[in-house]
């Protein structure tokens, strides 16, 4: 039961749709009927702005971690669940957000939250490799799929290094998530039609 309650909790924590909610709240808009009609901090960014962008990727960072820490709450630190399994929940929550009929973001901020509530100085290394890929491509869709196969091969290496399978396997599902995606983003740079940004 106690599992069952953990994994709805870490669904609903990841189906808070922050960039529908803060366009909303503060801006008086859905940012699902401008730009790329993305749910995410990207598609926030480019409609309403450096700050709101800013604040939607912190929401959508901490939701995959607090799913990852729940277990540290007295009531439920002895679930015989792995915390990875429960940043898996909120990741589904962030692309099928139960609060948003079901259509959401990308995967990429939540799966980074996930990582930086597990294993803070992966998190680090995974923003560094984001960071250098998008001041090279000026993608943020290109950006973040290098860091999804940068950050899985980095976890087959620490797999043999420390014995974690599971970071290996949830790693390679999130990097599954963010290709799967990101369909529209792929073609879009095959045919050379996709955005640039010019943050860094
Ligand atoms: O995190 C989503 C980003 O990689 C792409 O967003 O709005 O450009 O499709 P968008």
């Amino acid at each position: 039961m106690e599992i069952i309650i953990l994994i709805l909790i870490a669904y609903v924590l990841g189906s808070i749709p922050s960039a529908l909610w803060v366009g909303k709240l503060f801006y008086n808009t859905d940012v699902r009927q401008h730009g790329s009609g993305n749910l995410g901090a990207t598609n926030t960014f480019r409609v309403l702005g450096k700050t709101a962008g800013m604040v939607v990727t912190i929401l959508d960072i901490l939701k995959g971690t607090a799913a990852v820490l729940l277990l540290l709450l007295p009531s439920f630190s002895s679930a015989g669940i792995h915390p990875l399994l429960l940043g898996v929940c909120a990741v589904i929550g962030h692309m099928f957000p139960i609060f948003a009929k079901f259509k959401g973001g990308k995967a990429v901020a939540t799966s980074g939250g996930v990582l930086l509530g597990y294993n803070w100085p992966i998190f680090i290394i995974v923003l560094l490799a984001f960071l250098i890929a998008l001041k090279v491509t000026k993608m943020v869709s290109l950006s973040s799929m290098i860091v999804a196969v940068v950050g899985f091969m980095y976890c087959v290496g620490y797999y043999f290094w420390t014995g974690d399978f599971y970071l290996m396997i949830v790693v390679g599902l999130m990097g599954v998530f963010i290709f799967y995606r990101h369909r529209a983003n792929i073609s879009r740079i095959k045919a050379g039609t996709e955005p640039k940004v010019n943050w860094l």
